[in-house]
């Protein structure tokens, strides 16, 4: 039977264009699921948006809209954009959705009747463009967000509490018996000296706004947003619905993966646990956090002047020129600075310069040396034996990458096996055997070329999505190679057909290009929501 393999971006909010940051993520979803298809895996991709709360009501005032008609609008946005990003996600959810608002009210029923919640009144500080709850400790003397750095708002309303403090212990056993609960291991220990501070009782209504899920035995108040946005992950296989097929087989029985950045980590590892342990729901999933993207430095924002639209990066240089730099440059352990000079650099170098040219030198090659048919042919040429070990290598590390979330090494990996295949031009020169006529030499090293490309963009077929089968037709094989079971030396005969034109074009002038790319950026930056 097949296995099953489920993979969450976090719902975005509702209340802006979202930028290069948050299609990190959503890129980084979309080639981790490609690559479990390309294993055998039945996969389902989720991606979609956070649509209530005070922050979005807000926006859309602001816009002279409805919240509803400013979400309606966001979310087009955003499917078009991960369409546009070739993001292959399987369902798009909104916490507007009816089969969600409704699936929300009867978890916050089932956690009154569990006496989890209970009604009281809060009466401390809220910021709204985080939707966080904050103590005064934590806002200090100037009442500035601690995560945003904007000013808190005085909130007095009542409230429903969730007795959080009574799944402590609870939640501290369950990560310390799973050890790879939260990846990776050092966002871990953050969470679990937070929780070890002591957890508080936690806010889960508001009654001093509209937007948002009614509480259906207390329709005066609507739920916190992040309660409502948390369920969105099996709200969306519908998992208190009449059938639950979706439920049982991307849940139940599933590897199950919620990708979010740091920001959000503790919800997802304090809350959404405990909230999934008041229902009797299992805890069947795993959390990758990862770090931010930033721009020159500084954290991307409308305010700053620092945001980066993808369309900047795509119009002119290809969706798989970003998606390439934004999953290599993948900011796992720490943050990383993102500019144009260093995407204009990265695709010169890796793209154009070694795999670009290894793929278009090796097919000429072939085609003229061997009339366009080349078998494959054994030989104890040190060197080819040398690529033959780094490929089987690569594999072997590109696995343990991808398995553990790692694109950016997985990329890092194939380029290395790359430089390496392009060392072997240069030990063997082939025009120098040509000359020579040592035929079967030469055969050889181009098989082994030809071969080791393949390998080699079979591995970047989740990321290189376009140019990926580009290459394989020049190759003469299917558009779509799988990874599974991939091995070196596994096809008879490469017949290949010359390329048309380069598949990554070189960009002569990059420090024109880079101050383009500037005035794009300055002009995306007037493009409305
Ligand atoms: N709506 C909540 C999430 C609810 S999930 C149940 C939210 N939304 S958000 O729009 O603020 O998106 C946060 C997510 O966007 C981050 O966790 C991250 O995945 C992505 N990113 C937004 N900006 C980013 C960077 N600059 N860098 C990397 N990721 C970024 O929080």
């Amino acid at each position: 039977m097949k296995k099953n393999f489920y993979i969450t971006t976090p719902i975005y909010y509702a209340s802006g264009r979202l930028h290069i940051g948050s299609s990190s993520t959503t890129l980084l979803c979309d080639s981790l699921k490609r690559y479990k298809k390309s294993m055998g895996y039945d996969t389902r991709f989720m991606t979609g948006l956070d649509e209530h709360g005070q922050k979005v009501e807000k926006k859309a005032a602001l816009k002279g809209l409805s919240p509803q008609e400013f979400t309606d609008r966001l979310a087009k946005n955003a499917k078009d954009l991960w369409k546009y990003l070739d993001c292959d996600y399987d369902y798009f959810v909104r916490t507007t959705d009816e089969n969600h608002m409704k699936q929300v009210q009867e978890v916050f029923e089932k956690m009154l009747e569990k006496g989890d919640i209970y009604l009281g009144s809060y009466d401390g500080l809220y910021c709204v463009e985080c939707e966080t709850f904050f103590s005064q400790s934590e806002v200090g003397e100037e009442k500035l967000c601690p995560d945003c750095g904007r000013p808190v708002q005085i909130v007095k309303e009542p409230s429903y509490f969730f007795k959080l403090s009574k799944y402590q212990n609870r939640l501290l056993d369950f990560i310390n018996s799973h050890p790879s609960f939260i990846q990776p291991e050092g966002k871990k220990n953050e969470v679990v000296a937070f929780i070890k501070q002591g957890l508080q009782d936690l806010s889960v209504s508001r009654s001093t706004f509209k937007w948002g899920i009614p509480i259906k035995s207390d329709p005066k108040h609507v739920v916190y947003v992040w309660l409502d946005a948390l369920f969105n992950y099996l709200t969306a296989l519908g998992f208190l619905e009449e059938d639950k097929s979706l439920y049982e087989k991307y849940w139940l029985n599933s590897e199950v993966v919620h990708v979010v950045a740091k920001d959000i980590l503790r919800f997802h590892a304090i809350f959404w646990p405990i909230f999934l342990m008041s229902i009797d729901v299992p805890l069947n999933f795993q959390l990758f956090a990862h770090n931010w993207v930033l721009m020159y430095g500084d954290k991307m924002s409308k305010s700053k002047g620092n945001v980066i639209f993808p369309k900047t990066f795509v119009e002119k240089y290809g969706v798989d020129a970003f998606r390439y730099y934004m999953l290599r440059e993948f900011p796992v352990l720490s943050d990383t600075v993102c500019t144009p000079e260093d995407f204009i650099s990265r695709y010169n170098t890796d793209l154009v310069n070694d795999y670009g040219n290894l793929v278009s030198r090796s097919i000429s090659m072939a085609s003229k040396y061997f009339d366009s048919k080349v078998k494959r042919i054994e030989d104890n040429n040190e060197f080819i034996l040398d690529l033959r070990k780094t490929t089987l290598e690569t594999i072997k590390l590109y696995h343990e990458d991808m398995n553990s979330f790692r694109v950016d090494k997985a990329l890092a990996d194939i380029n290395k096996l790359v430089s390496r295949t392009n060392k072997l031009i240069d030990e063997t020169m082939p025009w120098a055997l040509y000359k020579e006529g040592k035929m079967e030499e030469l055969q050889a090293v181009i098989y082994a070329l030809l071969d080791a490309i393949r390998v080699e963009t079979t591995l970047y077929t989740p990321f290189l999505v376009n140019s990926s089968s580009i290459v394989f037709k020049s190759l003469g094989l299917n558009s779509q190679q799988e990874i599974i079971d991939l091995k070196p030396y596994e096809v008879d005969e490469y017949n290949v057909v010359p390329l048309e034109q380069p598949i990554f074009p070189r960009e002569k002038d990059p420090k024109v290009a880079v101050s383009e790319i500037v005035e794009s950026m300055a002009y995306e930056l007037t493009v409305e929501a």
